[in-house]
């Protein structure tokens, strides 16, 4: 054991901190049980994380985690993959910057910060996720006003297999979307932005915010669906009366129909009754946006 490593914790051969945590704690909903995980902080401890049955966690705000746990080990990326590096490359142009390794673990909101402080554009439609960059990478986050792969130049993932790099041009993505292949792990990427003024920046992140006002500020892992064609989901569950609906300690938010919140003590069941009530009363294929584990 390390001087830092906490008390509960041991460590892997190669150093990766191992500890039984509850997953309420790293998820945004705040549910979930406990689970083994490994917090890596180089390629080395990485690989070996990656040797047994394995899931990724980002900033767990697209989850809703059974009360059980998981039985697979959760890989948290730290260290070298959390940190963050703008200064320009040699693939930079006067009028593109990309910028070195941007590590899969850096919080989004933080990242952004930084961003607008430069006056480096590109990613301000996805002001307000709270993702970390992997996650966000993932699943393509965003809102109408853009979303991660606009910004997105090369990516470095990792799989059991070994780490390759890819540009984000040969990735097909679309909404909440990529074709990154469940269980690679997007451990770092180089941005593509484009130079503009903190002002304008601010200004453009500030419209993505303006957008979420009627978001509720509650424990929730964001929206429960995908917006169905050019429908809106909450706007479906909202005109089926369900708003306010409450199970256990879960709730259908008054303020959105297609976010459930944690009001107190809510359970994974509590969520997933929630879902299955929606399902069967809005008469839609309504595709889940986040995730459950299991
Ligand atoms: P997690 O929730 O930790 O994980 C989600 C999935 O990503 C899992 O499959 C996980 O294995 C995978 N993953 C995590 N890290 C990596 C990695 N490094 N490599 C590969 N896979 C990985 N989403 C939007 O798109 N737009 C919004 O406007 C939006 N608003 C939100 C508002 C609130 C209040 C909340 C709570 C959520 C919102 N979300 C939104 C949903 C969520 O923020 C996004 O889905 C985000 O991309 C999840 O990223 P994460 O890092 O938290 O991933
Ligand atoms: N609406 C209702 N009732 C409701 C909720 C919404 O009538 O309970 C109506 C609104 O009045 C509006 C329409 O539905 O006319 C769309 O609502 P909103 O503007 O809130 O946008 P949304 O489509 O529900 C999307 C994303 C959000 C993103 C916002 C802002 C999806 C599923 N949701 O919400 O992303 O933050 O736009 O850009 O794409 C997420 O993905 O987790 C998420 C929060």
């Amino acid at each position: 054991m390390t001087a830092t490593t906490p008390s509960h914790a041991t460590t892997s051969s190669t150093g990766a901190v191992i500890e039984h945590l509850p997953l309420a704690r790293l998820t945004t909903l705040g549910v979930g049980g406990i689970s083994e995980v490994w917090t890596v902080n180089n390629h080395a401890q990485l690989h070996e994380a990656m040797q047994a049955p394995y899931r990724v966690l980002g900033g767990g705000s697209n989850l809703v985690v059974s009360d059980q746990g998981v039985r697979e080990r959760v890989i948290r990326l730290k260290g070298d993959f959390a940190t963050t590096d703008l200064s320009p490359t040699a693939e930079s142009t006067p009028d593109q910057l990309i910028t070195g390794w941007v590590g899969g673990g850096v919080p989004l909101p933080g990242l952004l910060r930084r961003l607008r402080e430069a006056g480096l554009s590109n990613l301000e439609g996805t002001a307000g996720v709270p993702a970390q960059v992997g996650g966000a990478v993932w699943m393509n986050a965003g809102t109408r006003y853009g979303e991660m792969f606009d910004g997105l130049h090369r990516l470095e993932i990792a799989s059991p297999g070994g780490v390759q790099q890819v540009l984000a041009s040969e990735l097909p993505w679309g909404y909440r979307h990529s074709a990154i292949p469940r269980g690679h792990i997007v451990t770092r990427v180089q941005l593509k932005l484009r130079y503009s003024t903190p002002a304008e920046v601010a200004e453009h992140m500030n419209s993505a915010d303006l957008a979420r006002k009627g978001q509720p500020k509650m424990k929730t892992p964001g929206c429960a669906f995908k917006n169905p064609g050019g429908a809106s989901a909450g706007k479906l569950i909202d005109e089926a009366g369900l708003k306010g609906t409450r199970i256990g300690g879960a709730m259908i938010s008054p303020d959105h129909a297609n976010f459930i919140v944690n009001v107190g003590d809510a359970t994974a069941a509590d969520v997933h009754a929630l879902l299955n009530l929606i399902r069967d009363r809005v008469g839609t294929d309504m595709e889940l946006e986040y995730e459950l584990w299991p």
